[in-house]
């Protein structure tokens, strides 16, 4: 399936990718998850690797095989995936940041493994938002498009996000329908920008990956001239 985007056109830019749902430990046994299988972030990573580009996909741990010829940089938690971004982000020209990052971390972490006994609190502490310190520590001329997973309100929550992110775009999902999103093959949702919205309809994960990537090449050649 020989697509029109199908080119060199992202020859000689570095795509940050991430990718995967972060786990935040409770004791040596047991994490906080999420539902993310990292497929929307793989295929982005290998739909831009061969589209030309040169990949970075800090990736949270996921059961996929890796896409060639982009590098790896494996990262359990919101903070290791943090830092991992904040090390790599001034080789990037484009940040795409597909992973469901944990909004919570357990504030003690039990050295060992818990109990059966009587009633149990976690106690959490807010993760940082890696997506704005992103956009807030961006080189001039990055571009940074983020993922908002949404149940209600999709539209007005996915543009509320990409202002209070201060980020140039957001692939809004709603992920309350079961044949797309977290964890399917599928995905549907809109490409947002500051001047307007691009419908992207069920599709494979593949073929969205493509059309995110249509969009941002857009994106960046606006921006450019
Ligand atoms: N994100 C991030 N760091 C976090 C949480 C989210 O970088 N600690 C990124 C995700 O990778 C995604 C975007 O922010 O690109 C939006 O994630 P989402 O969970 O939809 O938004 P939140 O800002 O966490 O808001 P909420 O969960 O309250 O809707
Ligand atoms: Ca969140």
């Amino acid at each position: 399936l020989a697509r029109s985007g199908e080119k060199d056109d992202f020859a000689g830019e570095t795509v940050l990718v991430t990718a995967g749902g972060t786990r935040e430990a409770i004791d040596p046994v047991r994490f906080i998850g999420n539902r993310s299988s990292g497929r929307m972030g793989y295929a982005i990573a290998e739909a831009a690797r061969r589209r030309g580009a040169r990949v970075i996909l800090v990736s949270a741990p996921v059961s996929l095989a890796a896409p060639a010829g982009c590098e790896i940089v494996p990262v359990v938690s919101a903070e290791e995936m943090r830092g991992a971004v904040m090390l790599r982000l001034a080789e990037a020209t484009i940040v795409v940041m597909a992973a469901a990052v944990s909004d919570y971390r357990v504030k003690h972490v039990a050295e060992q493994k818990l109990k059966r006994t009587g009633e149990r609190m976690l106690e959490l502490e807010p993760t940082e938002d890696i997506l704005a310190e992103t956009a807030k520590r961006r080189r001039e001329g990055t571009l940074i498009v983020g993922f908002a997973a949404e149940t209600e309100n999709v539209l007005a929550n996915g543009r509320a996000k990409l202002e209070r992110k201060g980020v140039d775009a957001v692939v809004v999902n709603d992920v309350s329908s079961s044949e797309t999103g977290f964890d399917s093959d599928q995905n549907a949702g809109s490409f947002l920008t500051r001047d307007g919205v691009t419908e992207l309809p069920v599709m494979s994960k593949v073929e969205m990956a493509g059309r995110i990537l249509d969009e941002v090449r857009r994106l960046r050649t606006v921006a450019t001239v």
